[in-house]
């Protein structure tokens, strides 16, 4: 009932020449994602205009950024906008990461923000969520995880669920090869759908796809994908490369037919 979707999140890796000879590695192994499986990539914003161009070969592959700002335009040295986004044919962007929260202070707030300008301007909006090791060890994860939805989501419309995301990233699996178990990601997810019951109908959620990301790899893919309410994947490392992004794509596929 609900497509796996397969995200590349690209981080501060690939500038133009790497986004086109990773894209063009892709498009060597596929020019079209199997019907079960939407696949996405997010490179840098410095890279975007260079992966539209690429993408335009591969079929069900779309393009996000890793940010937005919330303002339409003006005097915001070094950031981008929703409508620039639009016009580089960008289809998604990522709100709310683990690292632009800690690095870059994003808070809840500004994240809402976020949210609401991408939406109003038809964006289509993966969310980050996830804990802290401490707020896990303090059993705290829960909680922290569903306020960061109910935040992110403030008076967002029930006609725009279509166009949300969210993305679950324990921040102790980020980048570290630890992951969260299967059974682990399963609980959170099935929470992350019960707060979004309460923010939208039950029917709209039900059909928001909720990613786990967090050293998600080829080895241990299909038991993460294979829980009920995993619906695909947030990939950093294992995006970078083009065989074990599509192994992937492809683990999924298996699973979804
Ligand atoms: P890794 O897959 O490298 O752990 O990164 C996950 C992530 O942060 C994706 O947004």
């Amino acid at each position: 009932m609900r497509n796996f979707l397969i995200a590349g999140n690209w981080k501060m890796n690939c500038g133009i020449s790497a986004t086109t000879e990773l894209l063009n590695g892709i498009k060597e192994i596929t020019t079209s994602l199997p019907k079960g499986v939407d696949g996405l990539v997010c490179p840098p914003s410095i890279s975007l205009h260079a992966a539209a161009n690429v993408l335009q070969g591969i079929e069900g592959l779309s393009l996000g950024a890793q940010n937005v700002h919330f303002e339409d335009n003006g005097a915001y040295t070094g950031e981008i906008s929703t409508q620039m986004l639009n016009e580089i044919g960008c289809e998604y962007v990522i709100l709310g990461h683990s690292e632009r929260r800690e690095y870059f202070g994003e808070t809840d707030k500004i994240v809402n923000a976020k949210v609401l300008k991408s939406l109003d301007d038809d964006l289509k909006i993966v969310i980050c969520v996830g804990e802290s090791l401490k707020e896990r060890k303090a059993d705290e994860h829960k909680l922290r995880v569903r306020k960061q939805i109910q935040a992110a989501l403030t008076a967002v419309e029930e006609k725009d669920a279509a166009k949300v995301v969210i993305a679950y990233e324990p921040i102790w699996a980020i980048g570290t090869g630890e992951t969260a178990t299967p059974d682990q990601a399963q609980e959170m997810h099935k929470m992350i759908r019960s707060v979004l019951e309460g923010v939208f109908s039950q029917k709209k959620a039900e059909k928001i796809r909720i990613l786990y990301g967090g050293s998600m790899k080829p080895h241990n893919a299909e038991e993460l994908l294979q829980q009920p309410d995993v619906d695909g994947g947030l990939i950093g490392g294992a995006s970078l490369k083009a065989d074990s992004f599509t192994e992937i794509i492809d683990i999924a596929d298996q699973l979804s037919s």
